[in-house]
């Protein structure tokens, strides 16, 4: 029979940069060169997190201080680099270049807490002109039980605790620079165009899991 220690869920040691070259040359009104420096720039939060990583492993905890601690420093770079990480990810996957529409699931709830689809797009696109250089993301609240949008500057500035994101568009300058210059709101409408709404939708239903088995 298997131990406890046999069961538990497989860690990763290093970070590995997924693959979205697919996206490339497909999304509408994103530059393939938009792309290929976007993914340069997602594999150097990648090599960080994992350089921070063992550093962390290394460096002395003994003088840990808050004014100023070389344990202070890796930790901050640590949330930024690993949000980094992963908000990219996220962003990534839920692009695409096929027609997608979002599941009844996601209408209703999107209806219920917004009031029409119409509003909850316009409501996140605010979000996003919204944030600074950062992040616009639709989560699901645990404890309010509703869909939420929420700015996000940096990688981890204002980042809400347990929310599950579902929608999350990248709004750094270096996303809109290439193709947009300043035009934000023009990238953002661009975005729009190429969200891959059966992704949204299944982050949203794995939340529902009791639901979905009645
Ligand atoms: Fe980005």
């Amino acid at each position: 029979m298997a131990s406890i220690k046999e069961k538990l869920p497989k860690t990763v040691e290093k970070y590995e940069t997924k693959d979205f070259t697919y996206l490339t040359d497909s999304l509408k009104g994103i530059s393939k060169e938009a792309m290929e420096l976007h993914f340069k720039l997602y594999n150097g939060y990648v090599m960080k997190t994992n350089q921070i990583n063992q550093l962390l492993k290394e460096v002395d905890i003994s003088t840990a201080n808050h004014n100023y601690s070389d344990l202070r420093e890796l930790l901050i770079e640590k949330s930024h680099n690993l949000n980094g990480v992963i908000l990219h990810e996220l962003f990534f996957s839920n692009l695409t270049d096929d027609e997608t529409k979002p599941s009844e699931i996601l209408k209703s709830v999107v209806e219920r807490d917004f009031g029409s689809w119409d509003k909850y797009i316009e409501n996140i696109k605010a979000c996003a002109k919204a944030s600074r250089a950062g992040w616009a993301i639709s989560a699901y609240n645990f404890r309010d039980g509703k869909i939420n949008n929420f700015a996000i500057d940096q990688h981890d500035l204002h980042m809400p605790a347990f929310v599950i994101p579902i929608l999350i568009i990248d709004v750094w300058e270096h996303a809109h620079i290439t193709d947009y210059g300043i035009d934000k709101p023009a990238y953002i409408d661009a975005i729009f165009e190429n969200i891959d709404w059966h992704v949204v939708s299944r982050r949203l239903e794995n939340q529902f899991s009791d639901l979905l088995s009645e």
